[in-house]
Order: C-alpha cells, then sequence, then structure tokens
C-alpha cells in the first residue's frame, strides 16, 4: 500500500468515526436509541485506533509496544465494566483521570521528543497546544483521582478547607501558566516544564480537596470537560482531526452536563466550586418538635391498594438499597389491581444524570410511565398516593416555601400536593443537602421506616395477600 493510499485511508477512517461519535452521542439522548449510539460508540472508537494503525507514522516496531499497551488497557478496563450502578460516578471518574493522563504524557513525551531533536518543531502554536494539554491533562488526573477517592469514601469526603486556601489555589494555577508562557516565548527554557507538570498535579488536588464528596458528580462532569479539552489540545499537538472532533464533543457535552445538573440543582458554577454544600449533612438533625406518623409497610399496602392512582418518586435510597426489581412486583401488584401507577422522575435524583431510568430500566419498568417532572407535577393535585422511596431533597417543599433554605428555587417534584404521602427511608435524616423535610411532618404524610429493598419487598408481598413478612 502507497503512503499516499494508507494517508487517504487514515482520512476517511478518521472521517467516519467523527460521524459515528456525532450520532453516538446523538441517539444516546433517548432510551429507544440508546443501545444503537452505544455500539455507535463503539464502532467509531475501534475505527479511530484501527486508522490510527493504518498510519504511515506509525512504525512497525512501535507494534509490539502498541499490543502491550492495548493489554495493559484492557486488564484495567474489564474489571471497571462491572462496578454496580451506584459507583459509576467513580467509575467515570477514574476513566477521565486515564484520559487525562494519557494527555499529559502525550504533550510531554512530544516535548522532549521535538526538543531533543533541536526544537525546530517546536513551533509558538505548538507549545500553547502542548502547554494546554499538559496543565489539562495534568490536573484532570489528580482532580479525577481525589474525586473518584472521596465518592468510593477512600479518602474523606468532607470538604478539607484551610486558611488562604483559595489564594494559594491561585498562585499554584498562576505558576502553571506562568511555566507555559516562559515555554511558549522560548521553548528552550526546558527547566520550566517540570514545575510546569507538577504545579499541574498539585492545582488537580487542590482544587478537589474543598469541595465536598456529594458535589463530586457535578464536578466530575466538568473535569469531563477538562479532560475533552486536553483531548482537543492533544489533537492540535498531533495534527490529528480525529481527536480534536471526539475531544470536542467530549468537552462540551461535559460542560452541558454540569451546567444541567447545576441547573436542576438551582446552583452556580461557583456555588458548587466553592460553596462546599455537601458539608451541612452532619450538622442537621432531625424535624425536631415536629409530630411524625408511621405505619407499617402493610398498612401502607393497603392504603395504596385503596387508590385509584399512584404516583412513586424514586430517589438516592431507592438506588443505595437496590430496591428496582421489589419495586417492580409492587408495580405489577399495584396494576394488577387496576391501579395506574407512574415514576414521577426529578432531574437530579440519586447521584448521577438517569440514575433512576437505568435502575428502573434494570427492572423492566415499561418506560413509558416514567414521567418527568414538568409533566407530572401540574397532576399532583388528583394523585392518591404518592410514595416518596428513598428520595428526600428532591420532594423537599422548602425549596418553594422557605425563601431561607440553602435549596430554595431549587425545582421540586411537588409531592406535598398529592391526596395522601407515604415515605419510606430509615429514620428521619437529611438527605444529600443536609436539610429537613416538612413533608415528612405534614398531616397527609405517613413514613414506613426501614431499608427501602425490604419495606417494598412487604408492600409487594402484602398486596399479595402474602402472611410471610420480614
Ligand atoms: P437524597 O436527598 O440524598 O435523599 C436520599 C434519602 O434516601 C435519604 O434521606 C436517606 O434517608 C434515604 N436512604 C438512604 N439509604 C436508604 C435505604 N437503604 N433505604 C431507604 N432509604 C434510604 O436523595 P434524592 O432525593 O434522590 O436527591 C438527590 C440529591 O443529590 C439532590 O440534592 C441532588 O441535588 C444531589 N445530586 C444529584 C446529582 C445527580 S446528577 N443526580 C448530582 C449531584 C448532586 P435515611 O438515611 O433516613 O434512610
Amino acid at each position: 500500500m502507497s503512503p499516499e493510499f494508507r494517508d487517504a485511508a487514515v482520512q476517511v477512517t478518521y472521517l467516519v468515526a467523527s460521524v459515528l461519535f456525532i450520532f453516538s452521542l446523538k441517539w444516546m439522548n433517548s432510551p429507544q436509541s440508546a443501545r444503537r449510539g452505544v455500539w455507535a460508540g463503539v464502532w467509531a472508537m475501534v475505527l479511530g485506533v484501527g486508522g490510527t494503525l493504518l498510519n504511515p507514522a506509525v512504525a512497525v516496531s512501535s507494534l509490539p509496544w502498541i499490543a502491550l499497551a492495548v493489554m495493559v488497557g484492557g486488564l484495567i478496563g474489564v474489571p471497571l465494566s462491572k462496578v454496580p450502578l451506584t459507583a459509576v460516578p467513580q467509575r467515570t471518574a477514574l476513566s477521565h483521570a486515564f484520559g487525562g493522563l494519557a494527555a499529559g504524557l502525550v504533550g510531554t513525551a512530544k516535548y522532549y521528543l521535538w526538543l531533543h531533536e533541536g526544537g525546530a518543531n517546536l513551533t509558538t502554536f505548538r507549545m500553547f497546544a502542548i502547554s494546554a494539554e499538559v496543565i489539562l491533562g495534568f490536573l484532570t488526573f489528580t482532580g479525577s483521582l481525589m474525586a473518584a477517592g472521596k465518592l468510593q469514601e477512600i479518602l474523606p469526603g468532607r470538604p478539607i478547607t484551610y486558611r488562604g486556601q483559595l489564594i494559594i489555589n491561585f498562585l499554584t494555577l498562576g505558576g502553571a501558566i506562568a511555566c507555559a508562557t516562559g515555554l511558549i516565548i522560548n521553548p528552550q527554557w526546558f527547566f520550566l516544564f517540570p514545575p510546569l507538570v507538577i504545579l499541574s498535579l498539585a492545582f488537580g488536588v487542590m482544587l478537589i480537596i474543598p469541595i465536598g464528596g456529594a458535589d463530586m458528580p457535578t464536578v466530575i462532569a466538568l473535569l469531563n470537560a477538562y479532560a475533552g479539552l486536553s483531548a482537543v489540545a492533544m489533537g492540535f499537538v498531533l495534527d490529528n482531526t480525529l481527536l480534536i472532533i471526539a475531544g470536542a464533543l467530549d468537552g462540551s457535552s461535559g460542560l452541558i452536563l454540569s451546567i444541567i445538573m447545576c441547573k436542576a440543582m438551582n446552583r452556580s458554577f461557583s456555588n458548587v466550586l466553592f460553596g462546599a454544600f455537601g458539608s451541612a449533612q452532619e450538622a442537621a438533625g432531625g424535624e425536631e418538635g415536629k409530630t411524625v406518623k408511621s405505619a407499617s409497610a402493610a398498612e401502607a399496602a393497603e392504603i395504596m391498594g385503596q387508590a385509584d392512582t399512584v404516583v412513586i418518586v424514586p430517589g438516592y435510597g431507592m438506588a443505595v438499597a437496590q430496591a428496582q426489581h421489589r419495586v417492580r412486583e409492587l408495580y405489577d401488584q399495584l396494576t394488577k389491581r387496576g391501579i395506574k401507577v407512574k415514576f414521577a422522575i426529578h432531574p437530579v435524583a440519586g447521584r448521577m444524570p438517569g440514575h433512576m431510568n437505568v435502575l428502573l430500566a434494570e427492572a423492566d419498568i415499561p418506560y413509558d410511565d416514567l414521567i418527568e417532572m414538568e409533566e407530572i407535577n401540574p397532576e399532583m393535585p388528583q394523585v392518591d398516593v404518592v410514595l416518596v422511596l428513598g428520595a428526600n431533597d428532591v420532594v423537599n417543599p422548602a425549596a418553594k416555601n422557605n425563601p431561607k433554605s440553602p435549596i430554595h428555587g431549587m425545582p421540586i417534584i411537588e409531592a406535598d400536593r398529592a391526596k395522601t404521602v407515604l415515605a419510606v427511608k430509615r429514620s428521619m435524616k437529611p438527605g444529600f443537602a443536609g436539610i429537613d423535610n416538612e413533608l415528612y411532618t405534614m398531616d397527609k404524610t405517613l413514613m414506613v421506616f426501614g431499608d427501602a429493598k425490604a419495606v417494598v419487598g412487604d408492600m409487594a408481598k402484602a398486596l399479595a395477600g402474602d402472611s410471610g413478612m420480614h
């Protein structure tokens, strides 16, 4: 094969891969086409790797090294794909860490390679791209490792703060940018490169430690954007159009996702990055001085059995308890009696976007019964029973009624407007935002205390007329 033909084949492969990446994102927007979207992404990746191997610039002598890297990557990647759904945010953070590390290392290798060759290739533009790649890549690497550690509870989830933190953070980033500027002015000032790497690695750690563990999903989406941008810079360094396109898609989708999350929580970026929101969790107590009415699972089941419509509001507690299959049993029992059952889905219920949709799909709950917040809220006054299942903040009326509440303005599922509320959780402890929830002390509310999986299982059994309760 002539080098010209190979070059043309590479460009065609990259073009097809780019189109597939774009369609992959589009198809992943809807549950009906999501599977196709995943396959489009897989094939785009295969074409990307295959196209790169075809590149005449890839020496045959490099192939064993590439094979070794693929094997090492596979050995790490395959177990990572098997984590439970609740661990997906930290798994995603690890993927970003690897992406960031790869970008940082490629930038470093290219700098030293071109420097060794005399520096003619280190043009101002290339040096600018290398600097951006190294700063973004290495800060994404350490930042994502910190985020994964916090989510996996290997590191303390609480925000770590100290005096002068903001200034030290800015000085660290400023130092990295100063080194980069020096290298752009004169690429031969190689002594600036190690501090550029070290300061970027340090900044990643310092950026994440003051943020509470519970805010990590939003931060991870932001780190996704950084990883994408570092890939764009890498694309410019390597003169690779596919990397530029895929990186831009990755970067912009990460940014859009974090904006969606912030909007759904009614918070700003600066509030997530500097607000230490999750820290309040330990401080808040129960709803002191207010009466809480509780019921057993069987009593709650009886109430649901009398209803015409039941709306289930799933939240983080359902995910932790892995209660989705019991929910399916309850759904079957209720629909068998002719009761209309719908699921009210809040955009940030749980801890990652689409968390509830994925869990309910796993239990084969018909997708048409999953109703988005804006659509279900107007129907709430006609709903006989709302079953709040391990959800807390996303149904907290304080978001509407209490201007002083930290979640004031966050759109909620208006469970409080239904005729009767049944709330399943283990205690009166607050949720993610660390604040009390007046829904639980309303006259129309009955608490059903216990683990969501056990309670919902008991409800389904009670409806089925089974006496063997837990
Ligand atoms: P939360 O407000 O976190 O409340 C979950 C509730 O589940 C807790 O009150 C807890 O009460 C209960 N729970 C925990 N384990 C349980 C179990 N095994 N069985 C039964 N109940 C259990 O959840 P939510 O309403 O889904 O709200 C999500 C929060 O996360 C929002 O504040 C949102 O802003 C935030 N957030 C979400 C995302 C995304 S993208 N989804 C990203 C960042 C932040 P007990 O301890 O008493 O059981």
